[in-house]
């Protein structure tokens, strides 16, 4: 029997989660490339697209500072990953995975401080940080909870800093919702072409295979913009578009699939706003000003 309130599931949520990374999702397929690299797009048609836009979350961040707190933080997976905090006399690692933060002190070393815990429950007291990334994360919290985990990282936030919170719209992404049927005709178009994995690397890689995976639940707009209007000051702006599906299946080098890309990022670039609330990932940008005191009569 279930007892009454959330915390028992929410409890088992975060067990699961953090036995999946722990057993699965940053256990090595080889050459530093994890499991969990299964959902990204890795080939070299992508490779430009991709670099763009993880960059794009450091345009957002102060420059330097004291702390950067990296909320779910993985193992740093990618090079890019690393810009974030050239500026930063440390780089704060949170993750309920202690593998992926094992992977993170190996990749970082002195620079980080590494500390196991909850994005929704940040062991830090208020305004500690000088900047927040939170990337791919949140979306692995309890339904419920979510607003939750986005006020701890507003809570944590120093005066006059910035969070970056990378999310997914999941199935409600607009774009990728008319994109939908050309996605399945083209997948299901590559499935019969395909004459199997070639190597070793293609096989752990091979979009089509099954991959394991743990709980994530997907907000959409509305019910993340109800929840950050107690907060006075955010945004929400373009990460990424197009989902892995889309560039897995649409994007081609025969098919002048680098000018597509470049296409698609020139777009995000003139309409970053529509293509946060639109396209598949968006970046929510927190800020917190100072709290005026006196005032003018
Ligand atoms: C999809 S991975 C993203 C990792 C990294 N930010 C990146 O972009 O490569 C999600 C990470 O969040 C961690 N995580 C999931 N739920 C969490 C929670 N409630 N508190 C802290 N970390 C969590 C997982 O252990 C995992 O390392």
């Amino acid at each position: 029997m279930v007892s009454e309130g959330v915390a028992a599931p929410d409890q088992e949520i975060l067990r699961d989660v953090r036995e999946f990374y722990d057993s699965v999702g940053w256990s090595q397929l080889g050459e530093g490339l994890y499991q969990n690299a299964r959902y990204e797009d890795l080939r070299p048609v992508a490779q430009d697209y991709i670099r763009r836009c993880h960059l794009r979350v450091k345009r957002y961040l102060p420059e330097r500072g004291r702390l950067l707190l990296d909320a779910g933080s993985g193992p740093i997976q990618y090079p890019e990953y690393l810009e974030y905090s050239r500026g930063y006399a440390r780089r704060v690692c949170l993750d309920v995975s202690k593998l992926a933060l094992e992977e993170a002190r190996a990749r970082i070393g002195g620079h980080g401080w590494f500390v196991i815990g909850d994005i929704s429950r940040l062991p830090f007291s208020e305004g500690s940080f000088d900047g927040v990334v939170s990337l791919h994360t949140v979306h692995h919290v309890p339904a419920e909870q979510q607003g939750r985990a986005f006020w701890e990282i507003h809570r944590v936030q120093a005066t006059g800093s910035r969070a970056v919170v990378v999310y997914s719209w999941g199935s409600h992404s607009v774009l990728m919702r008319l994109f939908q049927w050309p996605i399945r005709m083209a997948e299901r178009l590559i499935a019969r072409r395909s004459h199997g994995p070639q190597t070793a690397r293609d096989l752990k890689l091979d979009p089509h295979a099954k991959s394991p995976g743990t709980f994530t639940h997907h907000h959409d707009s509305s019910w993340i913009k109800g929840q950050l209007d107690r907060l006075q000051d955010y945004e929400i702006v373009v990460w990424r578009s197009v989902s892995t599906a889309f560039m897995r299946s649409l994007v081609h080098r025969k098919a002048f699939g680098d000018g597509f890309l470049r296409l698609i990022y020139r777009i995000e670039e003139l309409a970053p706003h529509l293509m946060g609330s639109w396209g598949q990932y968006p970046m929510i940008i927190l800020g917190k000003p100072s709290l005026k005191t006196g005032g003018t009569s």
